[in-house]
């Protein structure tokens, strides 16, 4: 369909500067698309224009499959539910699809998000087959194949997308991800300063948002998940024991000794493979087992 718009220009030319206007200018006023007559305020001079507007695009409309599955319904099963999409009318995120899904067709669908900008890692759930956050995740613009989008994967449900992230943060708790001094008379009267090269080794690890793409894709978590640590949480055990101002390294180091909470990472690097923020928790697990086994000399030797 096609459809025309009109605009109008008004030109008010007070009284004393009309008299003095000749033929000419009136009749290039004309020429140039405007209609001029007198009023009690002068001449005014209005310009008409029409243009067309450009035609309406085609609808694109794109199928994306969701997971649902609502606990407070006696006897619901999990199954996929279609919803369609015209792109034209949606942002061009899954997380904008997801949030047009939720306003404007279906608002019983459940999904976490909060700042849309990749920074509270809520939104994280499995997408065309891979772990990453919604928000950050372009819409696949092929409308020929519907897009998938489940909870991340291995975990409990606690509605539709929504993960149960309890053992996660229990976790992260038990690797005390925080500063640890052995003499805390000095706390909060002077700061611990740090040089810039140690500041620096902390790149690439402070970063990390605690989505839990990265757990979630490690087969290793899948299976062991009560007791494998995972990655994202044995990348912020790194993050506290190479920080130069924290002095519990050993004792950090200790509480990993056992058969799961770090030896279950088989080098899989899954997880940095999946990481919407681009941090390498593979490597941060490489470099523990390192520390561990120097860690372990130096105890063997003391011993
Ligand atoms: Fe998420 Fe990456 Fe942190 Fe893992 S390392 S929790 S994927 S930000
Ligand atoms: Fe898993 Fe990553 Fe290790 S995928 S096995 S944590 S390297
Ligand atoms: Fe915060 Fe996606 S909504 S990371």
């Amino acid at each position: 369909m096609v459809s025309s718009r009109q605009t109008h220009s008004i030109l008010v030319l007070p009284s004393e500067s009309c008299s003095k206007m000749s033929i000419a200018v009136l009749s290039s006023l004309g020429r140039c698309g405007f209609l001029a007559f007198r009023s009690p305020v002068g001449l005014v001079a209005v310009r008409h224009a029409q243009t067309a507007a450009a035609p309406a695009a085609e609808p694109r409309i794109k199928k994306f499959q969701v997971y649902r599955w609502d606990p407070d319904t006696p006897g619901d099963k999990p199954r996929m539910q279609t919803y369609d999409i015209d792109l034209n009318t949606c942002g061009p995120m899954v997380l904008d699809a997801l949030i047009k899904i939720k306003n404007e067709m279906d608002s019983t669908l459940t999904f976490r998000r909060s700042c849309r900008e990749g920074i509270c890692g809520s939104c994280a759930m499995n997408i065309g087959g891979g772990n990453t956050l919604a928000c950050l995740n372009k819409i696949d613009t092929n409308t020929s194949k519907p897009t998938k989008i489940y909870p991340l994967p291995h975990m409990y449900v606690v509605k539709d997308l929504v993960p149960d992230m309890s053992n996660f943060y229990a976790q992260y708790k038990s690797i005390e991800p925080f500063l640890k001094r052995k003499d805390e008379s000095k706390e909060g009267q002077e700061q611990y300063t740090q040089s810039v090269d140690d500041r620096q080794k902390l790149d690439g690890l402070y970063e990390c948002i605690l989505c839990a793409c990265c757990s979630t894709s490690c087969p290793s978590y899948w299976w062991n998940g009560d007791k494998y640590l995972g990655p994202a949480v044995l990348m912020q055990a790194y993050r506290w024991m190479i920080d130069s101002r924290d002095e519990f390294t050993e004792e950090r180091l200790s509480k990993l000794q056992d058969p799961f909470s770090l030896y279950r990472c088989h080098t899989i690097m899954n997880c940095t493979k999946t990481c919407p923020k681009g941090l390498n928790p593979g490597k941060a697990i490489a470099e523990i087992k390192k520390m561990m086994a120097m860690y372990k000399d130096k105890k063997t030797a003391t011993a």
